[in-house]
């Protein structure tokens, strides 16, 4: 499949492009209170955008900085140039570039590269799911208090307390909780089996386009907090091994924002 070969170059390159910027100092734009854009990110987004439209001109392309652009035909990359972006302004190397193909409703490849780590996550649909090459499948962890789970917070800090009250009942519930900064690696992490869950409200759909279907691949499931089919427009999303799925909804069902 070439677009596969194409989206893997193109968040390698972007990757080039973040690590190269990597504990430099970045000129950085605030879109809300705690919300930033760095160079790093603006440059990796040229760099994603030139190298998809290079070989696909036809196709859409949804970013994260720019919104939509070109109109759906054959079909929409769905790209966040640095997930993590907040760790990358800090110089904590936790993040990642992100790129999704998404074909009549259907997300059908994902491709999260991590460039400190040299991390490729690939998936296709119906063809499982590799890192660096290699087949990944998630954990087979079957009690939450055996489970690692990660979480974020939102930007929009209006309303936290739903989301503090969640946290607080997964950290006693579970073995121990993480908050690492990149939803796009979260569930690359689920996938791989580093983590057995995720869950997280306000996420947008290129923070978890190619992370989403990597862990589906990977023998994983994502839905709402309901339990529902994730719809990526939802802005929320609970991930998990599978084994784990009907612990984690029962927690995250009670949940209203
Ligand atoms: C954010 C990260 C973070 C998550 C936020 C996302 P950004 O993406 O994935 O882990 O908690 O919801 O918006 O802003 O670093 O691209
Ligand atoms: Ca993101
Ligand atoms: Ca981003």
């Amino acid at each position: 499949m070439r677009e596969l070969e194409v989206a893997i170059a193109a968040a390698q390159a972007a990757g080039e492009v973040l690590r190269k910027g990597f504990g430099r100092d970045q000129n950085i734009r605030y879109k809300g209170e705690v919300d930033l854009v760095t160079e790093a990110d603006e440059e990796a987004e040229q760099k994603i955008k030139e190298v998809l439209l290079e070989a696909f001109p036809t196709y859409e392309i949804l970013t994260e900085e720019s919104g939509r652009l070109g109109s759906e035909g054959e079909g929409c990359w769905i790209v966040d140039p640095l997930d993590g972006t907040t760790n990358y302004a800090h110089e904590l190397p936790i993040f990642a570039a992100s790129i999704a193909l998404e074909r009549e409703g259907e997300v059908v490849l994902g491709v999260v590269h991590d460039p400190m780590a040299q991390e490729t996550y690939v998936a296709r649909r119906g063809s499982g799911a590799t890192l660096n090459g290699q087949s990944i499948r998630v954990s087979d962890t079957d009690e939450l208090i055996q489970a690692l789970l990660a979480t974020g917070f939102p930007y929009d800090r209006q309303d936290m307390q739903p989301t503090l009250d969640l946290f607080g009942r997964f950290a006693v519930l579970s073995q121990s909780m993480r908050r690492l900064g990149s939803a796009a690696l979260d569930l690359c992490y689920v996938a791989a089996g580093r983590l057995d869950g995720y869950y997280e409200r306000g996420v947008w759909p290129w923070d978890i386009a190619a992370g989403a279907l990597i862990l589906e691949e990977a023998g994983g499931k994502v839905t709402d907090y309901q339990g529902r089919r994730l719809d990526l427009e939802g802005r929320e999303v609970v991930a998990s091994n599978g084994q784990l799925h009907p612990l984690l909804i029962r927690v995250t069902r009670g949940n209203h924002s």
